[in-house]
């Protein structure tokens, strides 16, 4: 496996280019509420269309006790058209549990939470509470196969994959930054490390990136046919 590259170099990108996205808060550490909330709504819907709808539903529930004291069909309601009611439903169970227990800090205190699983867990630790970890969706996944050439297809690779994008927090200026970390891959996976026609050249990452060493970034990550 190549060396990682300076995850200095994306958070200085970040710092230029982040998108502005209405559950990103200009100054200070952001409302783990309002992050667990677009997590999930970003799980299965495109930042475009969650915008505002996010806006909406924190209109209608503020905090996570207003959620928890609302009924299952307010809350159905105001999901509606998002898709996915499994999504929801485990906000709902989630706000009664975080409501009773409070909110934990730490991906594993996160995790204990019913309905909120490993990804929701690690983006929330992350975004919210600065932990030192690196949610792995779709975009992650692809950056880091790109970037570190793997040429095994999804969805064998997931574990691995994940295994190289943690592997960015051994640096001191990703774990200065967790949540501004995740958010750049995000946004790199989404804007230059696109599945189709990605931007290399304008990529903070070029010089690292084995896949566009070898010219094969986008055939990478493979699939597995379903
Ligand atoms: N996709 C998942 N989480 C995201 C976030 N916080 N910002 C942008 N895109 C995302």
């Amino acid at each position: 496996t190549p060396p990682p590259p300076d995850s200095a170099l994306l958070l200085a990108w970040y710092d230029r280019h982040s998108r502005v996205l209405p559950w990103r808060g200009t100054a200070g550490r952001p409302d783990p509420y309002r992050v667990w909330l677009s997590e999930v709504m970003l799980q299965q819907t495109t930042v475009a269309a969650v915008g505002p709808r996010y806006t909406r539903f924190l209109a209608r529930f503020p905090d996570v006790q207003a959620l928890a004291a609302a009924g299952w069909e307010e809350v159905a309601e105001e999901w509606a058209g998002l898709g996915y009611y499994a999504r929801a439903r485990n906000l709902h169970a989630g706000a009664k549990a975080l409501v009773a227990q409070g909110f934990p800090s730490t991906e594993a205190g996160l995790r204990a939470i019913p309905g909120i699983g490993p990804y929701t867990a690690a983006a929330v630790a992350a975004i919210a509470f600065d932990a030192p970890v690196v949610p792995a969706d779709g975009n992650v996944e692809r950056v880091a196969a790109r970037i570190f050439r793997v040429e095994t297809p999804l969805p064998a690779a997931k574990k691995r994959l994940a295994e190289l994008a943690q592997g960015w927090m051994a640096q001191p200026a990703a774990r200065a930054r967790p949540g501004d970390f995740a958010q750049a891959l995000f946004d790199l996976g989404a804007t230059i490390c696109t599945p189709r026609n990605p931007a290399c050249a304008l990529c903070p990452w070029r010089q690292g990136c084995a896949a566009h060493a070898a010219g094969v970034q986008a055939e990478l990550p493979r699939k597995t046919p379903k």
